[in-house]
């Protein structure tokens, strides 16, 4: 299965060290940003990775992780001209993917992986337990959770990460930038596929957002700590 990790975008939250490489290079504890969404991949037992990356971006990532000999994957690298949004960066993929394949920003850590599907699936987080997530600044309202057939809950959610199919090809091409950012925003594809009753999953496990310095460094700590209480256990 090949997996695609969205990860060109301008990083204005975290200039000025974006004028000089792409945020998803930045270092996060020991290992580039970029580590952690691939490991992500490799936990839903990808092969393959694209990854799509600004011009100067993709070098960055190239020179880091090669062929990807060291992370036990293939990967394949997509330019994305100029940071248009990241359905625009998506489109880059429509022809290096088949059928339903996982999506994660580069920019987002999961610990563990979300369960992997075998169907189109939106997996968010409740406020409960992430007050501060700042996904695009994307609440939901009301996120339907079904226990096959019945709709059991309904409560607020940030979408955070995704299993696609080739429909999302063909709305993106029906697809008209936001006002406001002049982008073509994530959000609308989630919106299709609601409309279209995707499964909705809630992710239950430590989720951090990266794209901000606030947000690197919680995942930093995390990341931090929990090598500090491995190698006490050893
Ligand atoms: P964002 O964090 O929304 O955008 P950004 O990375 O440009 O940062 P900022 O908001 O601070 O300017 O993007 C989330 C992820 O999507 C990130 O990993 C980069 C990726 N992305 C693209 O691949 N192409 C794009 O055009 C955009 C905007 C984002």
């Amino acid at each position: 299965m090949k997996g695609v990790i969205l990860a060109g975008g301008s990083g204005s939250r975290m200039r000025p060290a974006t004028e000089a490489y792409a945020k998803s290079a930045a270092l996060v504890y020991d290992r580039p940003m970029i580590h952690y969404p691939l490991t992500t991949l490799r936990e839903w037992g990808c092969d393959t990775a694209v990854i799509v990356g600004s011009p100067s971006g993709t070098g960055d990532f190239a020179k880091m992780l090669k062929s990807g000999v060291d992370y036990g994957l293939d990967i394949e690298y997509k330019v994305q001209d100029e940071p248009g949004g990241v359905a625009q960066a998506l489109a880059r993929v429509e022809n290096s993917v088949d059928g339903v394949f996982p999506l994660v920003l580069g920019d987002v850590y999961h610990d563990p992986a979300p369960p992997k599907q075998d169907e189109a699936t939106l997996f968010w987080v409740s406020p409960e337990r992430y007050p501060n997530v700042d996904q695009h600044s994307t609440w939901y309202p009301e996120i339907g959770i079904f226990e096959k057939p019945r709709l059991v809950k309904i409560g607020r959610g940030a979408i955070i990460s995704y299993f696609y199919d080739e429909r999302v090809f063909d709305f993106i091409k029906k697809m008209k930038p936001a006002h406001a950012t002049n982008e073509l925003e994530i959000v609308d594809i989630h919106n299709f596929y609601r409309g279209e009753g995707a499964q909705m999953v809630e992710y239950t496990g430590w989720f951090g957002d990266m794209g901000t310095p606030e947000g690197l460094l919680r995942v930093a700590n995390h990341i931090g700590e929990r090598a500090i209480l491995q190698a006490a256990s050893e």
